[in-house]
């Protein structure tokens, strides 16, 4: 299956706010750290239901928002979330980006680099878009200390890169981004039940759901263009 039919279904049968509910628990964290200036441009690299750049141009004055994304029903339904003529979302590939050098202030990304075909390409790509000083905010819940996301390539038909926190920053400085953060997120918000109530559906343990959440969280990496 490609990028777009996987996804596409997913946006179709809803799951484009199931994630954006689930994953806006760590990126809100990581959204307010982005050193966005009011008319700033930020890029969404695989914005699903679009809600990143929404929550940017509310609570930070950005400018002009892109959302990109490989699957037209996913940038479609993110098109009819607001009617805000600043925010747009394009039909695109990570490995080719439709934007000239030095245009984009910040690149934003939350679990979706990871599907990029050839990483390093994009990293490339994102560091060719990137203004001097411009930031990529990359955060991702499948890497490889998170033990809990390994099994999560079985259950989806493209193939998913698993670096671990190194191999990011190396690719990143590779690129010639340089590495100005590396965090890991907890996510507080998710209920944890009771010991009593385990195994659930998900869960084996109580522990294993506490590691998961509470201590490996998302992993963010931060780049900057020099
Ligand atoms: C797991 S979803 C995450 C969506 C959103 N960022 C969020 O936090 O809810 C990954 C998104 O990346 C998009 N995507 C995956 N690979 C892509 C690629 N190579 N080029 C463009 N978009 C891609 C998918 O279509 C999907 O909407």
């Amino acid at each position: 299956m490609s990028v777009r039919e996987e996804f596409d279904d997913w946006a179709t049968s809803g799951r484009d706010r199931g994630m954006e509910e689930r994953h806006w628990h760590t990126a809100k964290h990581a959204l307010a750290r982005i050193p966005v200036e009011p008319g700033d441009t930020v890029l969404d690299l695989g914005c699903g239901s679009g809600y990143a750049g929404r929550a940017l141009r509310d609570t930070k004055d950005a400018g002009r928002i892109y959302g990109l994304d490989g699957s037209p029903e996913m940038a479609h339904n993110a098109a009819g979330y607001t009617d805000d003529e600043q925010v747009s979302y394009l039909v695109g590939d990570f490995g080719s980006l439709p934007f000239g050098e030095n245009t984009i202030d910040h690149v934003w990304s939350m679990e979706a680099f990871y599907y990029a075909a050839d990483p390093r390409e994009t990293l490339a790509e994102i560091a060719r878009v990137l203004r001097p000083g411009g930031t990529f905010y990359c955060a991702v819940n499948y890497y490889e200390e998170n033990v809990h996301s390994h099994q999560w390539q079985e259950k989806i038909s493209i193939e998913m890169t698993r670096w671990d926190r190194e191999q990011y920053r190396d690719a990143f400085r590779e690129s010639g981004l340089y590495v100005a953060e590396q965090d890991t997120i907890p996510d507080r918000e998710i209920t944890i039940p009771a010991e009593a109530e385990f195994p659930t559906q998900n869960w084996d343990t109580r522990e294993e759901m506490v590691e998961r959440y509470r201590e490996f969280g998302t992993l963010l990496t931060v780049g900057v263009a020099p």
